[in-house]
């Protein structure tokens, strides 16, 4: 058995395979609302049929003004459980896992009102100055991911991601480059990374199941976040009992990256190593045998797979095919599933 096609167990929830539907953002909900269309129902049961083992629906967020933009996703009233429910039953019922990405996207949200952030710096010239965010603000925040958290949990779904990467509004606490502030939410990494622990802390008492985060392993800037201060912050995660990291980079600030297949799965190997966590590797994963060679070499424990399953929903069956290994059809396609 290939160790891509090996079930993984997460305290008591079992995934059939590694192979997880990376978070991404369809901006496809009704405008303003942040409520799901048909095409969520198609789009994400479709990759279940399709036989991934997690499907990680896309960036969710937690308040409204942490939304990037009007086509957003929204999990910040209970009124969104009804909507997930029901996906989260069609998913389950092709044998696929579900998880949610919790997120708030801080100074990169693109709607009418500036956004929220630790300082007020934009992301650069096409960006509003963000509002520096008060205690209170922080609270609220903190309090919205833990009542976005209940809600993942009355909606059934298995895990909970915190998006704490791509420059957005965690990312951007934990990020000198962009965070100034002189209280105890900045200055010093340790600072830095309390509004994602007071985050995790408040989800884990209203959430038990698995919790993962992503991160941005590397800021791509002289002055960001070194590998050091990464692993400080996976240390931290793995003391709060954090399930894994998800190794995703970039994006805090502007910044060009050379990207090649596997281009974030070195970090993502030294987490894995250094921190004794789980971790999944993303990022131009595009076949079996790359996937394969990074579980087995014990890189990562799955891989999360965004523009190849946009293209292919079936790209776990082409995986299979490639590394000569059976996979379960769905029932109602055994008949063109050789
Ligand atoms: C259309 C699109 C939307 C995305 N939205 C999100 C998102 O909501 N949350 C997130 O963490 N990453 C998001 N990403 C990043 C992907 O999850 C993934 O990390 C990235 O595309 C690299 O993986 P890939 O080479 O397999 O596509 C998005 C990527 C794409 C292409």
């Amino acid at each position: 058995m290939t160790k891509l096609f090996s079930p993984f167990n997460l305290k008591e929830l079992t995934l059939k395979n590694r192979i997880v539907m990376s978070s991404m953002c369809m901006y496809s909900s009704v405008e303003e609302t942040g409520h799901m269309t048909p095409f969520h129902f198609s789009h994400y049961i479709s990759r279940a049929v399709g036989q991934v083992g997690l499907v990680m629906t896309e960036a969710t967020a937690v308040q409204p003004e942490g939304r990037i933009s009007a086509q957003d996703l929204g999990i910040w009233d209970d009124e969104f459980i009804q909507g997930f429910t029901e996906l989260n039953e069609q998913i389950h019922a092709y044998g696929a896992k579900s998880g949610i990405q919790l997120a708030h996207a801080g100074r990169k949200a693109e709607l009418e009102s500036p956004g929220y952030a630790p300082s007020t710096l934009a992301f650069n010239e096409s960006f509003k100055e963000p509002i520096a965010m008060s205690t209170a603000d922080i609270l609220n925040t903190i309090q919205a991911f833990a009542d976005a958290a209940r809600r993942a949990k009355k909606a059934n779904f298995d895990i909970v991601e915190i998006h704490a990467a791509h420059g957005y509004l965690i990312n951007q606490f934990l990020s000198p480059l962009s965070n100034k502030r002189s209280d105890q939410y900045g200055g010093t990494r340790e600072n830095r990374y309390r509004l994602l622990s007071e985050i995790i802390s408040a989800v884990k008492k209203v959430w038990d199941g698995p919790l993962f985060v992503r991160i941005s392993t590397d800021e791509y800037h002289e002055l960001g976040n070194k590998i050091e201060d990464i692993l400080y912050f996976t240390k931290q995660m793995k003391d709060q009992a954090v399930d894994l990291i998800d190794c995703s980079s970039g994006g805090v600030v502007p910044a060009s990256i050379s990207t090649y297949p596997g281009y974030q799965v070195k970090r993502c190997e030294i987490i894995k190593q250094s921190t004794m966590i789980a971790t999944g590797a993303v990022g131009l994963i595009t076949t079996g045998i790359q996937a394969e060679e990074i579980l087995q070499n014990n890189r990562a424990d799955l891989v999360f797979i965004g523009r190849a399953l946009l293209i292919n929903p079936y790209w776990a069956k082409m995986a299979a095919d490639e590394l000569r290994q059976s996979l379960e059809a769905p029932t109602q396609y055994k008949r063109g599933w050789h």
